[in-house]
């Protein structure tokens, strides 16, 4: 095969890459049904994991029913409703925290991950699980341990990956590092789970108050309650994550960029606290949040589908079993479909209906058909409220001074697209605000 579907041999398995829009629509429009299967990667391959996970397994009726059931409660517009006050508590979090360090060096990654992880466990479990300190604790090892699994989760260089038979060696000890690492996560939050519980049970705080994590506690069975932990703190933190750090870093580089955000929110704001409403008039935000999604897609790959069966595309025969990656990252590339691909010109949006969520080809970067994200709604709330709280409330600038240009800009293959170095940023209150 080749063009914009290329095959590839790996030991035993076969790779498809498609890198068109028309051969991402084949196979996630046309072929949709056939090809939605998973590849589990080596570091998730644990028997106990997978069935309960909602990222990894078939399109099964288990995995049906948990998407039904994370569409009802976490993602629907009711629920989204139900977690904005959460949000902008801990959006009020981070912007006290960074008050407070005006002018000192701040690891934006570190921030921006504690502030979506609190959010969401929150919701889930009615408790902040980390806090902006940098001294060493439990909360310190519980990140290391996200992290390292994250770093698990992306590892491709793996001999049983390519020859199956040597699978069960675990020669890399990816499973096992990575169970390790789940384990003292799991071991973290069965305790919270706990207390939880018998908060619950005892009556001494009120169901209003313990929120989705009433639900959590009594009405899912302890699998759909690990399959939601999964879903939550790896994909969604990660992800959003990693789309909030290279938003910043593009807008770090393009002042003349973050200038017009800073007018727009200007006109268009009116209260101290930014609203739903408000955001959504943010038509020149939108368009930086989708060229940002051009350049810098979180997922690059998708996650690999699998053929369920022998099927094709574009009049190439895709075999069961073979691994299917939907490569975002390269279209986002391709002079074909976009003028100047490498420049960030989120004017290219303005007066564009092209959206991402899965009716254009050209920008996929939550995938489309059955397995889009299902977080798509809760994830780009998560981004565009951080990025306009944070231009509204600070100026951002490089420690020492350095020329914005020279800002490294390579990534790091994980789970997530990251940053592979640290974007630090000193953070200082904006004029106007500091009189208000
Ligand atoms: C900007 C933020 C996000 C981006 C860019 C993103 C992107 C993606 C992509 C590309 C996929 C794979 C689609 C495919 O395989 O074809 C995916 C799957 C998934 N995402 Fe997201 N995501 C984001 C936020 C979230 C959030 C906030 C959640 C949940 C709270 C979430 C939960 C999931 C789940 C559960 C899947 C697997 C769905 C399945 O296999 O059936 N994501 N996401």
């Amino acid at each position: 095969m080749f063009g914009p579907i290329i095959s590839l041999q790996f030991g035993k398995h076969l790779d498809v890459v498609a890198s068109s829009p028309e051969a991402a629509m084949g196979i996630l429009k046309t072929q949709d049904r056939l090809l939605s299967s998973r590849i589990v990667p080596t570091a998730f391959q644990q028997a106990s994991l997978i069935p309960h996970s909602l990222i990894w397994s078939e399109c099964n009726p288990t995995w049906k029913s948990l998407r039904t059931l994370c569409r009802a409660e976490l993602f629907s517009a009711k629920a989204l409703e139900a977690h904005s006050r959460l949000r902008q508590e801990k959006l009020g979090n981070l912007l006290d925290f960074l008050r407070r360090k005006q002018g000192q060096v701040i690891d934006a990654e570190d921030v921006v991950f504690t502030t979506l992880f609190n959010t969401l466990s929150s919701i889930i479990f009615g408790k902040d699980l980390l806090d902006f300190k940098e001294e060493h604790g439990t909360q310190d090892e519980l990140k290391e341990s996200l992290r390292t699994i994250i770093e698990y989760g992306g590892r491709v260089k793996d001999l049983g990956s390519f020859f199956p038979m040597l699978e069960r060696f675990d020669l890399h000890g990816i499973r096992k590092g990575t169970m390790k690492e789940f384990n003292k996560a799991f071991a973290y939050w069965e305790d919270i789970i706990e207390e939880r519980r018998v908060q619950v049970n005892s009556s001494t705080c009120p169901r209003s108050k313990l929120n989705l994590s009433w639900i959590a506690c009594l009405k899912m069975d302890s699998q759909i309650t690990k399959s939601i932990k999964w879903l939550c703190f790896l994909i969604r933190t990660n992800t959003t994550t990693s789309t909030v750090m290279w938003a910043m870093t593009e807008l770090v580089r393009h002042k003349e960029v973050m200038s017009k955000i800073e007018e727009e929110m200007k006109k268009e704001f009116n209260s101290d606290q930014i609203t739903n409403s408000e955001i959504s008039k943010l038509t020149y935000l939108q368009a930086c949040i989708k060229e940002n999604f051009i350049l810098h897609p979180s997922v690059p790959l998708l996650l690999p589908h699998m053929a369920a069966e022998t099927c094709e595309v574009m009049n190439n025969s895709i075999p069961k079993n073979a691994k299917i990656f939907v490569n975002v990252w390269a279209m986002g590339r391709d002079p074909k479909l976009w003028n100047d691909p490498l420049s960030f010109n989120p004017e290219r949006f303005i007066d564009s209906k092209m959206d991402f969520k899965g009716q254009d080809f050209e920008l996929l970067p939550f995938g489309s058909g059955r397995r889009i994200c299902p977080g798509l709604p809760s994830g780009i709330k998560s981004v565009e409220f951080l990025l306009a709280s944070l231009v509204r409330e600070f100026d951002w600038a490089i420690p020492n001074g350095e020329d914005p240009s020279t800002l490294d800009m390579d990534d790091k293959f994980g789970i997530a697209l990251k940053r592979k170095t640290p974007l630090n940023l000193i953070f200082k209150q904006k004029q106007e605000n500091t009189n208000a």
